[in-house]
């Protein structure tokens, strides 16, 4: 099955241009202008941009937390990606102490197997480190291609990690060859500030934002940023939220450190103010870290526009507003932490970003797609548009106006955090390897079609080429 793909404007990180391409058995076979080989379908990009497949570098999918699960699995997750123009995600498999790490895996596995739609990878978190699991580690990265682990400074009795088991899996990562992630939050500064707001009778959604202040995320991302230099190794930071943390990642960063940034469209466009909406609709926006002070999007704009900041995740994690957000009516330290967003990332940031000129179409493709590919061991494969890479592709017109909302998100829970805001500029088409998984704006994928992504070592001279400015 050949296609071809006519008339479009191809955008990377690096480059724009009118040119045709052309698809065989999945991958990229050519570019060039006015190909005429004989296909079996020829697709007219007219008008419309064709990006590379979106990569969400973070995402939770059918994943316990505070007594229940996120109410997207791997099916209604990645489908509703696709919608929104992303053809990989990376999910973090959580694990448990004193078991083996292959059990967590395994699990993983189970549950994305016959679901995915599009291509998935996982991260590892790494909740202790003793010699069963750095016994295990070679296998992790070599068998099942797992080259990023994560480590949890926050969530106390839950995720929590202490720093010594932040270091060692920062030293057993230079060794080996992976990237070391970590949600940078002072889990137990957290945890005293949470019991003196519980004592004093704070119950409301707003105080998740307050016991959690910006000074807790500094403090944690300067705390790893410092201890990734002493072991010479690497580091991403998911999720920065604020200032604070954003100013420690470009301190580490002047020093020579191999520290990178992630932030999500809810810090770039949401404030502290949306927690305190009457009836209980604050929950809707507890997302851990919390949202800040407005003028802290301004400094996320610019880091992510200088360089210091380099991907865009979604930390996709959903909860119901009714039967999940509400087990915290009467306790803010019940509702379940994370959002809805894997299905608007994509638009958000183009919309938002380039569409108001606040960084270029190139830094666009870097920030939601090619960097992630590279710094998590997928580029060329994924990540770009290039002759032999796959052909995970977004037709993309960018002037169709859409009016986010749940009435008409394909994610399966029952609000948007994004509710009525209106983006510029829509995938009208997605390719997974070739494929249609949506087209002409109806879904044409097919659960378990989604292959698992074996990934390569980090490595440090690709994740460091130059992020395009322009
Ligand atoms: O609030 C969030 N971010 N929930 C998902 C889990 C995490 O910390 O990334
Ligand atoms: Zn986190
Ligand atoms: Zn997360
Ligand atoms: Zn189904």
């Amino acid at each position: 099955m050949k296609k071809m793909i006519k008339n479009g404007v191809i955008v990377t990180a690096t480059d724009q241009y009118a040119a045709d391409l052309l698809i065989e058995n999945g991958k990229i076979a050519k570019i060039g202008v006015q190909l005429d080989d004989a296909v079996d379908e020829v697709i007219d990009a007219k008008g419309n941009y064709l990006f590379p497949g979106g990569i969400d570098p973070h995402t939770h999918l059918d994943m316990p937390f505070g007594g229940t699960v996120t109410a997207d699995d791997f099916e209604t997750g990645t489908i509703a990606a696709a919608f929104g123009g992303t053809t990989t995600v990376i999910d973090f498999c959580l694990t448990n102490k004193g078991e083996a790490l292959q059990n967590a895996i395994q699990a993983w596995h189970e549950k994305s197997k016959d679901k995915a739609v599009i291509d998935y990878g996982f991260h590892l978190m790494i909740g202790e480190v003793n010699d069963a699991v750095l016994a295990e580690i070679p296998a992790v990265i070599e068998r099942e291609g797992i080259t990023s682990f994560k480590v949890f400074m926050a969530y106390k009795n839950v995720f929590q990690a202490d720093d010594a088991t932040l270091f060692r899996t920062l030293l057993t990562a230079k060794e080996h060859g992976a990237l070391v992630m970590v949600h940078a939050e002072n889990g137990d500064v957290i945890d005293y500030l949470v019991s003196e707001a519980l004592e004093k009778g704070h119950t409301e959604p707003i105080y998740h934002a307050l016991t959690r202040p910006p000074e807790v995320e500094g403090e944690a991302t300067g705390r790893a940023a410092a201890l990734t230099g002493l072991a010479n190794s690497q580091l991403y930071v998911v999720h920065v939220s604020c200032a604070e943390a954003a100013n420690k990642i470009a301190e580490a960063r002047q020093k020579g450190f191999q520290v990178w940034g992630e932030t999500c469209p809810q810090y770039l466009l949401l404030d502290q103010n949306d927690l305190e909406k009457p009836d209980f609709e604050g929950a809707k926006y507890v997302w851990s870290p919390p949202l800040r002070e407005k003028w802290n999007q301004d400094v996320l704009w610019d880091a992510l526009k200088n360089g210091q900041l380099q991907t865009i995740g979604s930390d996709q994690c959903s909860f119901n507003f009714n039967g999940q957000k509400d087990l915290g009516k009467d306790d803010f330290t019940k509702i379940p932490n994370g959002g809805p967003i894997i299905e608007d990332r994509f638009s958000l940031l183009f919309s938002e970003g380039v569409k108001k000129g606040r960084i270029s179409i190139h830094q666009f493709v870097d920030l939601v797609s090619t960097r992630s590919a590279k710094l998590f061991g997928l580029f060329p494969q994924k990540g770009t548009i290039a002759v032999g890479s796959d052909a995970d592709l977004v037709i993309f017109d960018p002037d169709r106006e859409r009016t986010i909302s749940a009435e008409t998100h394909h994610m399966n829970v029952d609000y948007s955090a994004f509710e009525g805001m209106k983006v510029t500029g829509e995938p009208i088409s997605v390719l997974s390897r070739g494929e249609f998984v949506v087209r002409d704006g109806e879904f044409t994928g097919e659960p378990g079609r989604g292959q698992y992504m074996k990934r390569s070592r980090y490595n440090s001279a690709q994740a460091r080429q130059a992020t395009p400015v322009q």
